[in-house]
């Protein structure tokens, strides 16, 4: 089947190559240039295991192709559309402006060449009531085609994997039934590869499967920093997190997923998300239903800044020309996404406070010599621990948790570690002579 996907970031790229991959003929649109060219040669923009192959073979056997011209999806009989919905720059509130400006231009293309029973499947993350507005719209401009909200669960660095076989399908579907079914068949056959895995494929309204996607990224989220206030207690009373963590796993209601404790979550869906979403619980009049998620985003950022006290305290209060090296800037291993990456709030407090901070990361060093010049970096651990006065693991990559703490203390001048994520084994490290201190863990041997 002949699709479109419009907007070919993170999300629509995969989403183009895992189309491909399913034996349909894909356009991805985008307006980046430069992007555009990188993927039409095969080049993925951004690194994520396995995805590399599926864009070349997709590519190579001619399925898949990218353009900056929208006038290419003409004859497409699905546009998915997965543009970015980033925070918008004053306030929590979603900006909308490239999902309107796609949005715009798609529905131009589809009045001049018309599909009978075209639809537009958004997959972007969007305040609820986004996609009866489009469906309205389509109606505004003359376009017969019908809107499915077809919610996104992609996580970085299985972006592959969670596209080609999800935990959950979910479509929300239009009011009109004659249009909602003829809908949600045209889907299962677009998805057809995939749900033959036997996943659950969940049909709803526009709104459910609207909040579907924040509700779940909110509850993840919510784990996350119901786990670091713990972690504050756990500092407060000598507790150790990680084993208290581990206690609460084996409780199948709670289980032990998103319960690590560390510096907190960062990324470019869980922080922005979350805003957004209590941003538009405050335009429908319930505010107060989500104001725990104000709580979720301090704790969060609450976290990343006791990192930056632990170092002023390693320091007896300032680091001012001390040399510290961060292990990590990417906001999560096998990403190398630096979008409100915990560790790289730190690196730029630390610069900032006149620290002599080396960072290093597996991946994500181009990107940060790109957008914070200022930045030293290394190309591995060993490198930027070099005389290093204090050891900071900020994202928890396996090259960093393999190490060795004999030989990275051959290099620096004070084994002293501070692991952000509680990836490490104290144990290993203080029999080494590392001072070590985690996030939440306690200093006992039990
Ligand atoms: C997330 C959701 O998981 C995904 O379903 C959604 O579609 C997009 O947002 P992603 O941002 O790729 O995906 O990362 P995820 O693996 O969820 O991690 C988010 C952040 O939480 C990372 O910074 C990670 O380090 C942190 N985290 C995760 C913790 O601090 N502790 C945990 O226990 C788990």
């Amino acid at each position: 089947m002949k699709l479109s996907v419009i907007g070919c970031g993170y999300l629509g790229a995969v989403h183009a190559a895992s189309m491909a991959e399913l034996g349909h003929e894909v356009v991805g649109v985008d307006v980046d240039v430069d992007r555009v060219e990188r993927l039409s040669r095969g080049e993925p923009p951004f690194y994520e295991p396995g995805f590399a192959e599926l864009l070349r073979r997709g590519v190579d056997e001619g399925r898949l192709r990218f353009t900056t011209d929208m006038g290419d999806v003409a004859g497409a009989r699905v546009h998915f559309v997965g543009v970015g919905t980033p925070q918008r720059e004053s306030g929590y509130a979603a900006d909308l402006s490239h999902l309107d400006a796609a949005m715009t231009s798609l529905l131009a293309v589809m009045a001049d060449h018309p599909v009978p029973g075209a639809l537009v499947v958004g997959k972007s993350t969007v305040p609820v009531g986004t996609a009866a507005r489009l469906q309205e719209w389509c109606g505004s401009e003359g376009v017969a085609a019908t809107v499915v909200w077809n919610p996104e669960f992609l996580r970085e660095g299985f972006a592959v994997q969670d596209t080609l076989t999800p935990d959950r399908v979910v479509y929300g579907l239009p009011e009109d039934r004659a249009a909602g079914e003829a809908a949600r068949d045209l889907l299962d056959e677009v998805y057809a590869g995939v749900l033959s895995h036997g996943m659950p494929r969940l049909v709803t309204n526009y709104q459910t499967a609207e909040l579907v996607k924040v509700a779940a990224n909110s509850f993840l989220a919510t784990k996350i920093s119901f786990i670091n206030a713990i972690a504050e207690l756990c500092e407060a009373t000598g507790a150790d997190v990680t084993r208290l963590a581990e206690a609460l796993g084996h409780d199948e209601r709670i289980g032990p997923k998103f319960l690590r404790a560390g510096v907190g979550f960062g990324g470019g869906c869980l922080p922005k998300d979350i805003r957004a979403f209590m941003a538009r619980a405050g335009e429908l009049g319930v505010d107060q239903a989500l104001t725990f998620l104000r709580e979720v985003d301090a704790i969060n950022q609450r976290r990343r800044q006791h990192a930056v006290a632990m170092a002023e305290r390693h320091f007896g209060g300032s680091v001012r020309d001390r040399r510290v090296a961060i292990l990590g800037a990417a906001f999560k291993p096998d990403s190398d996404d630096l979008r409100d990456s915990p560790a790289l709030y730190v690196a730029t407090r630390l610069v900032g406070q006149g620290a002599d901070v080396v960072v290093t990361d597996p991946i994500a060093l181009p990107g940060l010599h790109a957008r914070y010049p200022h930045i030293q970096t290394a190309p591995n651990a060993r490198a930027a621990c070099v005389d290093a006065e204090l050891v900071m693991l900020l994202t928890e990559w396996t090259d960093f948790t393999g190490l060795e703490p004999d030989q990275l203390g051959s290099v620096v001048k004070e084994r002293a570690i501070i692991d952000g994520r509680n990836a490490l084994d104290p144990a290993r490290w203080e029999a080494a002579g590392w001072s070590y201190r985690g996030m939440g863990r306690a200093s006992t041997t039990w």
